[in-house]
């Protein structure tokens, strides 16, 4: 066995920058996210067959296809198109728009998780669709879809290691660049794997607190 911690200690500082970078890109994305997949969510429990269509196919081909295909063929196949697109900006793009597809899921699903009888009594006293919507239907659907949005941000800051395929500058690209120089693979992974378990027990444990909050209001 050939393993020696002391050797990338010099670099540590190197690679911990990119815990800044990694929750940026994610948080980035995940913004990107939650606008197009509200936007989605609005088409998909709408009564315009057209939009419905339409969401549901961005949906079906944003899951159905690898997110690191998606990756490439904004990084590497729009430039093609005259168009230059950054590292990063390609990284957020895909990232943003493969997770919209997984809130709109989430959205729609929240809100029509909440009981028909909601809806139907709120329309038996003439409560408006909009007011029914906003006071009745969408503070219920909040706690179904919360936790899963959590959930989602977990996914994202662990599949984010994917954009150092591309360049960026994140956790595991800059592993990758100590072992380039060094041949630590081990050290220098078990080291990204430390830090992105305690990013991710970080979020676990403030989704779980915003979890309990929002079952005491009920
Ligand atoms: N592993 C999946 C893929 O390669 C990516 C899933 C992205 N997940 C997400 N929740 N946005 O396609």
């Amino acid at each position: 066995m050939d393993l020696s911690f002391d050797r990338i200690v010099p670099h540590i500082p190197f690679i911990l920058e990119g815990i800044w970078v990694t929750l940026q890109f994610v948080s980035v994305s995940l913004i990107i996210g939650l606008l197009l997949g509200i936007i989605l969510a609005i088409f998909k429990i709408g009564r315009f067959g057209i939009l419905r269509f339409l969401a549901n196919a961005y949906t079906s081909i944003f899951r159905g296809t690898p997110l690191i295909l998606q990756l490439s063929i904004i990084y590497f196949g729009v430039p093609q198109f005259g168009i230059d697109i950054s590292a990063y900006v390609a990284g957020v793009l895909a990232f943003g728009l493969n997770s919209a597809a997984y809130v709109s899921e989430i959205i729609r699903a929240g809100i029509q998780a909440v009981d028909k009888g909601q809806q139907e009594a709120a329309d038996a006293l003439g409560v408006p669709y909009r007011q029914t919507m906003l006071h009745i239907i969408l503070p219920q659907a909040f706690r179904n879809i919360l936790p899963a949005l959590f959930n989602e941000f977990i996914n994202l800051t662990k599949e984010s290691a994917i954009v150092s395929v591309i360049g960026v500058m994140d956790l595991m690209r800059r592993a990758q660049i100590v072992n380039a120089q060094l041949y630590t693979y081990f050290e220098t992974f078990l080291l990204i794997g430390l830090v992105y378990y305690i990013l991710v027990m970080g979020l676990t444990l403030i989704g779980r607190f915003i979890e309990r909050r929002l079952q005491r209001s009920d």
